[in-house]
């Protein structure tokens, strides 16, 4: 199989990304130790900067560029057509489409380490990728040394999870150091974020001096923006910001320093009275363009950048920085959606693309959430960062030129694992490597998709684990699924990819069963179901419970009420099993199963977090006999005593036990286990608490009738 897919390689040069202009010939250029290629730099070659020329007979081979970038790419490509010790006879031209094409690391959330940086910086410099934007700093970790401020990192750079354990980890200045060199030998500059005003808990919490009411605060082991922030009423908070930067810029030889600005919570500013007063001072003023508050965040911003410049540092932020005004030398990232790209192109202001709705959000799902791990929210298949388009059609051609380019961002929230952030990073960052180089007119997916096969046959060669479609069910995939007579399983893949699968208990292979259409099962089993690459390699297999049974007969029960009893108690639980037998529980009434995680408040900044344990029972009305799917992020559903659906260990973040029962139309009795807890950064009280139903299929889900 290898060998074969070699030879179709010397045939179609599988490149990514795919050059500006090539033409095969017929041959090979065979390497051997007097047959090698000529690399020639010539600074006065009409060839655009990064860009090069290679040229291949079966005689000779030459490559020529006229900076040490484009030689470095010239490389990079024809290590992709050497196969075997040789080079199919090519002639190409190439050059970038963009000069910005970055992949973003959150070492803030889970360190990431030099190491697999340095991996990260390795593969992703072959797909031509020349910006590392490194966000060393957030509301859960500060990640780089600063000398001047030690608690940074020794307060700053641990955090104790919900769990008990530990997660920590930051960069001293020499690793700093050793990241740059080792990314500029990859023609990879490096552009290190100090996130602020918000996001910043991690430095409040070393430093309490740089919040407005200068308390000490909590560990913070939770997802979301709290809204203790810095403080830029305080003097203070501009002398450490400018220390900072004052040790942060040397490390880094590129002109860029990014300083988030996204995402601040302003509330504590309006009741700080050194915020009123620098309001007040600079005479800043709500009018339509926004609140004071608002004007004090674009104040915090011009100065930080006024620090940066004294540093010989650019300002880059993410978009909010536009709100209230910017000088027209600072950068914009567009994250929320192109308008603030678009905005801040009109303005004069350079613009890097990185939306979360182009796909350029790598921890958005890859595929069917319900089918995938954890990672974050939203759906952005492979073919959406590929189909992106950085330049918004609404700009004039010089309008346009203030687009440097395209960003991949890989937050870190849901990345427990250097292998959960290879899967979430490839082979998307590959289709944002071609959206980022590749000229508009080249772009092609289907093309794309069978050059990926090379591309993922190297990762496999190191060992890098990498996103394969799954087999997803339309309409959101299941683990488990009631008939009484037969079910029909329909099966997609995010892209085109055979599939296999067996009913018979045993593991698919290559060699079982492909997928050619919906499956008709009639009888209760298991069916395993895997995709298959054109290479060989199969995809993480999904389970699907069959269980034939006879409708479970309604209920009579004397009277309904329409609301559910409850009892609850406060304490922390992981498992429903954990609550103590004897337990004191308070009982209550509830007319509406959303309201139970709502039962004790909910302090999103997690100062003094109440967890508790609630379970709801009542009756619900099922309008017809037949199937019924049930979806919901509460601990445990039970239906008619039986466990429908079991979130046991999850994050109970997003639906992926839906489970389905046959039931008679009429009456039936439904029972929730509800803990307020922690697990993986998620808090359960941030749920709608909702138990949605509908008939399995496309149908929506509705909310469970209460009787
Ligand atoms: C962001 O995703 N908050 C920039
Ligand atoms: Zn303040």
């Amino acid at each position: 199989m290898i060998k074969l897919f070699a030879i179709l390689l010397t045939l179609v040069p599988q490149l990514i990304p795919a050059p500006a202009e090539m033409q095969v010939r017929d041959g090979v250029f065979t390497i051997s130790e007097k047959n090698q290629v000529k690399y020639v730099l010539d600074s006065k070659a009409k060839i655009p900067a990064e860009g090069y020329t290679i040229d291949i007979t079966r005689t000779r081979a030459k490559v020529v560029a006229s900076t040490e970038a484009g030689l470095f790419y010239a490389r990079q490509t024809l290590s992709q057509l050497e196969a075997d010790g040789t080079i199919p006879c090519v002639k190409i031209k190439d050059y970038p489409r963009f000069r910005w094409r970055g992949f973003m690391v959150d070492a803030a959330r889970h360190f990431m380490s030099v190491d697999e940086i340095k991996k990260h910086i390795d593969i992703l410099s072959q797909y031509k990728i020349n910006v590392m934007h490194w966000h060393l700093t957030d509301d859960q970790g500060w990640r780089i040394e600063i000398k001047k401020y030690p608690a940074l990192t020794e307060v700053g750079a641990s955090r104790i999870e919900f769990d008990g354990t530990v997660t920590e980890g930051y960069y001293t200045q020499e690793d700093v150091k050793e990241v740059v060199a080792y990314a500029a030998q990859h023609f990879i500059t490096v552009v290190p974020e100090i996130e602020m005003p918000g996001h910043s808990m991690a430095a409040i919490r070393s430093y309490p001096e740089l919040s407005c009411d200068k308390q000490p605060v909590k560990n913070f082991y939770t997802w979301g923006s709290p809204d203790i922030v810095l403080c830029p009423g305080s003097e203070f908070t501009f002398q450490f910001l400018e220390d900072v930067v004052a040790e942060v810029a040397p490390l880094f030889p590129g002109k860029y320093m990014h300083i988030g600005g996204d995402e601040c919570k302003k509330v504590r500013w309006e009741k700080c009275p050194a915020c009123q007063a620098r309001i007040a001072a600079e005479g800043l003023k709500a009018d339509d363009a926004g609140t004071a508050e608002e004007k004090l965040q674009s104040y915090a911003v011009k100065r930080m950048e006024g620090i940066l410049a004294k540093y010989g540092k650019s300002l880059v932020g993410w978009d909010e920085i536009l709100e209230g005004g910017l000088s027209p030398n600072a950068t914009v990232m567009s994250w929320r959606g192109e308008k603030g790209g678009i905005q801040a192109a009109r303005e004069g202001h350079d613009v890097v693309m990185t939306p979360g709705s182009g796909g350029l959000y790598l921890n958005h799902y890859q595929g069917d959430p319900k089918a995938e791990p954890e990672c974050y929210a939203h759906h952005s298949v492979l073919q959406v960062p590929y189909d992106y388009n950085p330049v918004p059609a609404e700009l004039s051609a010089e309008e346009a030129r203030h687009i440097l380019g395209v960003q991949g961002n890989l937050w870190s929230e849901y990345i427990y694992s250097d292998t959960m952030r290879d899967y979430l990073t490839f082979p998307k960052m590959f289709a944002v490597a071609e959206t980022a180089w590749t000229p508009l007119e080249k772009k092609d997916f289907a093309s794309f998709c069978q050059r990926l096969d090379a591309a993922c046959a190297r990762l496999d060669a190191m060992g890098v684990t990498y996103h394969m479609p799954l087999p997803e069910q339309p309409g959101g995939s299941y683990g488990q699924m009631a008939f009484r007579d037969s079910a029909v399983l329909t099966f997609t893949t995010s892209r085109p990819m055979d599939m296999v699968y067996t009913l018979d208990g045993s593991k698919p292979t290559a060699a079982s069963a492909r997928y050619t259409g919906p499956i008709v099962v009639k009888e209760s089993g298991l069916l395993r179901i895997a995709s298959l690459s054109s290479y060989g390699k199969l995809s993480e297999e999904r389970l699907i419970t069959l269980e034939k049974m006879e409708p479970i007969p309604a209920l009579h029960p004397e009277q309904l009420t329409g609301k559910l009893s409850v009892r609850h108690t406060p304490g922390c639980f992981t498992i429903p099993h954990d609550i103590p037998f004897g337990t004191q529980w308070t009982c209550t009434e509830l007319d509406d199963i959303r309201k139970l995680p709502k039962l004790y408040p909910f302090n999103g900044n997690m100062q003094d977090p109440q967890f508790f344990a609630a379970e709801a029972e009542g009756y619900f009305k099922v309008p017809e006999t037949g199937t019924w799917q049930f979806s919901s992020l509460y601990d445990e559903v039970w239906i008619d005593g039986r466990l429908v659906i079991d979130n046991r260990g999850e994050i109970k973040k997003n639906f992926r036990h839906d489970g389905a029962l046959v039931l008679e139309k009429g009456i039936h009795h439904i029972k929730v286990v509800y803990l307020s807890n922690v697990n993986g950064g998620w808090t359960t009280a941030r749920n709608k608490g909702e138990v949605l139903i509908r008939r399995p299929g496309t149908e929506k889900w509705r909310n469970i009738d209460i009787r």
